[in-house]
């Protein structure tokens, strides 16, 4: 095949597929602001990916389809980097951070004020890379800071990582530049890559940090493609052609041709102004997405920088401001389980209270079974516990070296501790669920869910109402709705004799629905509003539906293996038997389907691309969608050049300031509702 020569067409196609794709990329990774859908993305890499292949000669390894990673290694060469990857110094206190400032004043022999950036002290792995005329031609790890491992092909496949630097924003390309960041994983995604692993019977990494060094360090860049690796940068070796006598002003320069700056950063401040920032950052870390171990201050003026120079291992001008440790040891006194809103069963380790970084903390998450036998958590141990990402304090690690033998192993419960039904979990799933609909745990969140617009649509029946009325023991379940006691409804808070009354016509009217619309109220786990339509395609009625086998709901078009399972064990459950049988009994009737008839008002809106954002009053966005569709309109989940209409309801997100931007016309509920009925 390697002799089969491109013409230039074929050339010139791959280039323009090379050029966008490296800016959309770009638009998605570091700007955070998507042009184009995923869908489009991946098309247009597939159609790259295979005239690189049958042209290997037009493959260029700055091209976007390195991203997958290139071929395997055998060992790693090192290589030096041309100005020695300095440490930092290490601060714990507010003093220690003013005596730096006093000596690096001593040492400039100054009295004036200092001016400092602060940023925050990413916890990843440093590296450094190499552009020579704008292409990225080697990147390597930190090492002993003189020489570090040769890790190209590796970074090449990080998504935020630039290939080929980019001139659109005024800044000339240097002809050399050496860029030095920190690569790191994300929480989320970090929790992502744990639960696979755990799945794949491989050993969970102990923090973000550790799966990011070793999925930097991989012989294969082809599994190092595979993990969420991402990047800040934060300096730079030698580079050529950027005038520039800050720190900061050079990393905007850096920001200017596609390198990702962490939008933290302070700029020029003083050392007063940076106390206050890190007790900021301190209180806010645990809401970021990923993990920081202190404040970066670094003097910004590279010429004073230039002047003070550095000690044998850490620069004079910069200091790493260090967290006080999140993490803290206690024991475990009892392990009890918590059943959520949609029937998750939570194991919760109750601790000896400690305080970390100032909160007292005394329960802690152990997420599911399958942690507990990984990190083998017994009653009684002594572990390590941290506060970090989101705010429920979780058990890192069991200290063994302090087992005494009187710990004892926790068992999952099989029955739900709330109300003692069936507990089962599903296949490929780490969590266990009580799936019983009247569960005391789950029923307020569920009846809100039947009650909702896309399901039995009970006007005033909001969450306030519900959850006087379960705690009163009016409603256990969802029939109970159906039998509502006009008096004592009327008796309730913010009630009266007209609101009863508006209150139990509106359920009355519930009661003529749609089969369609009566089994997404049931509220089965991954069962939607589409799914929900195909099931009331398929079957004539609840008890053909309630009754077949799961070889028959996997034949149905559309309804995969963890759809059936989830109506299957739905159905397993007497309580929802009951329930069900409950419901019909009640009086509902129901409705045809109205479908939208596939041709109404055809042309209309044939070829408009719709983006919905925020909730809509009157009804669901799936009902929105499918009336857009029913008239040839389409729904995508990104605004971009292509879209024609934004549909806002309450509460837009930044999609309407996207809009804004490109000047997209943008509809309110009642502008989209005048629109689709003229369709
Ligand atoms: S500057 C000479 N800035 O911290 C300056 N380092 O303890 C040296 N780090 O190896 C580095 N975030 O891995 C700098 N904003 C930041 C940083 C940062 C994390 C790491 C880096 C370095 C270590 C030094």
């Amino acid at each position: 095949m390697s002799d089969i020569v491109a013409d230039p067409a074929i050339t010139e196609k791959a280039d323009v597929l090379r050029t966008s794709l490296h800016r959309h990329n770009y638009r998605y990774h570091v700007l955070d602001d998507p042009e184009i859908s995923d869908a489009e993305y991946d098309r247009m890499m597939q159609e790259l990916i295979a005239l690189e292949t049958a042209y290997p000669d037009i493959h260029s390894p700055d091209s976007p389809s390195s991203r997958v990673g290139a071929a395997p290694l055998d060992k790693f060469e090192t290589v030096s980097h041309s100005i020695p990857m300095l440490s930092l110094d290490n601060g714990f206190e507010d003093s220690d951070i003013t005596d730096f400032d006093r000596r690096v004043r001593k040492y400039l022999d100054t009295d004036d004020t200092v001016l400092y950036t602060a940023e925050p002290k990413m916890d990843g792995v440093a590296v450094e890379l190499v552009y020579e005329k704008g292409r990225l031609i080697l990147a390597s790890t930190r090492g002993d800071g003189v020489k570090g491992e040769l890790i190209t092909s590796n970074v090449r496949t990080i998504r935020s990582v630039p290939l080929l630097l980019q001139e659109e924003k005024g800044e000339k390309i240097p002809s050399r530049l050496e860029v030095r960041g920190e690569v790191f994983i994300g929480l989320e995604e970090f929790r992502k890559l744990n639960e696979k692993r755990v799945r794949k019977n491989l050993p969970a990494f102990a923090n973000p940090r550790n799966a990011a060094a070793g999925s930097l360090r991989q012989l294969d860049p082809r599994i190092t493609a595979k993990r969420p690796l991402e990047i800040f940068f934060y300096g730079v070796g030698i580079i050529t052609d950027i005038v520039s006598n800050s720190h900061w002003d050079t990393l905007e320069a850096l920001s200017r041709l596609g390198f990702r700056i962490n939008p933290l950063i302070r700029p020029k401040i003083t050392i007063e102004e940076s106390l206050d920032i890190y007790r900021e950052l301190g209180e806010t870390r645990h809401l970021l997405e990923y993990d920081i171990d202190g404040m970066v201050i670094k003097v910004d003026s590279l010429g004073l920088q230039e002047r003070m120079g550095e000690k044998s291992r850490s620069p004079r001008w910069a200091i790493a401001y260090k967290f006080k440790a999140i993490q803290e040891t206690t024991r475990i006194l009892d392990i009890s389980i918590q059943v959520g809103r949609t029937g998750a069963l939570t194991p919760v380790a109750h601790l000896d209270p400690v305080n970390i970084a100032g909160v007292t903390v005394s329960r802690a998450t152990l997420h599911n079974e399958d942690e507990i036998r990984r990190k083998d958590i017994r009653i009684r141990d002594t572990v390590l516990v941290q506060r970090a990402g989101d705010v429920i304090p979780e058990v890192v690690k069991v200290i063994e070296s302090k087992r005494t033998g009187e710990e004892t192993v926790f068992t999952m419960p099989h029955i739900c501790p709330v109300c003692g039904a069936g507990v089962y979990r599903e296949k490929d799933e780490a969590v266990s669920r009580c799936n019983n609909i009247s569960c005391p745990a789950q029923v307020k969140a569920r009846i809100r869910h039947f009650a909702s617009k896309g399901a039995f649509d009970i006007d005033g029946l909001g969450i306030r109402l519900i959850e006087q009325m379960v705690n009163k023991g009016m409603l256990g379940s969802y029939s109970d709705i159906f039998q509502l006691d006009k008096e004592r409804v009327q008796r309730l808070e913010r009630m009266g004799l007209k609101s009863a009354q508006n209150l139990l016509n509106a359920i009355e009217k519930s009661k003529k629905i749609t089969f369609a619309r009566f089994i997404y109220a049931l509220g089965i786990r991954h069962v939607g509003e589409n799914v929900a339509d195909i099931l009331a395609d398929k079957f004539e009625n609840t008890d053909t539906f309630s009754s077949s086998s799961l070889e028959e709901l996997e034949a149905v078009d559309g309804i995969g293996p963890e759809i059936a399972q989830s109506i299957k064990h739905f159905f397993e459950q007497d309580e929802n038997r009951k329930t069900v049988r409950h419901i019909l009994d009640s009086g509902v009737q129901f409705l045809p389907e109205t479908r939208p008839e596939k041709g109404i008002g055809k042309g209309y809106l044939e070829g408009k691309v719709f983006v919905l954002t925020g909730g809509l009053e009157e009804m669901t966005r799936t009902q929105a969608k499918k009336r857009i569709e029913a008239a040839g309109g389409k729904v995508s989940g990104t605004v971009s050049r292509n879209t024609d209409y934004l549909v806002t309801g309450k509460s837009p997100g930044s999609k309407f300031d996207k809009a804004k931007k490109l000047e997209i016309k943008i509809l309110d509920e009642t502008d989209f509702k005048k629109l689709i009925s003229e369709a």
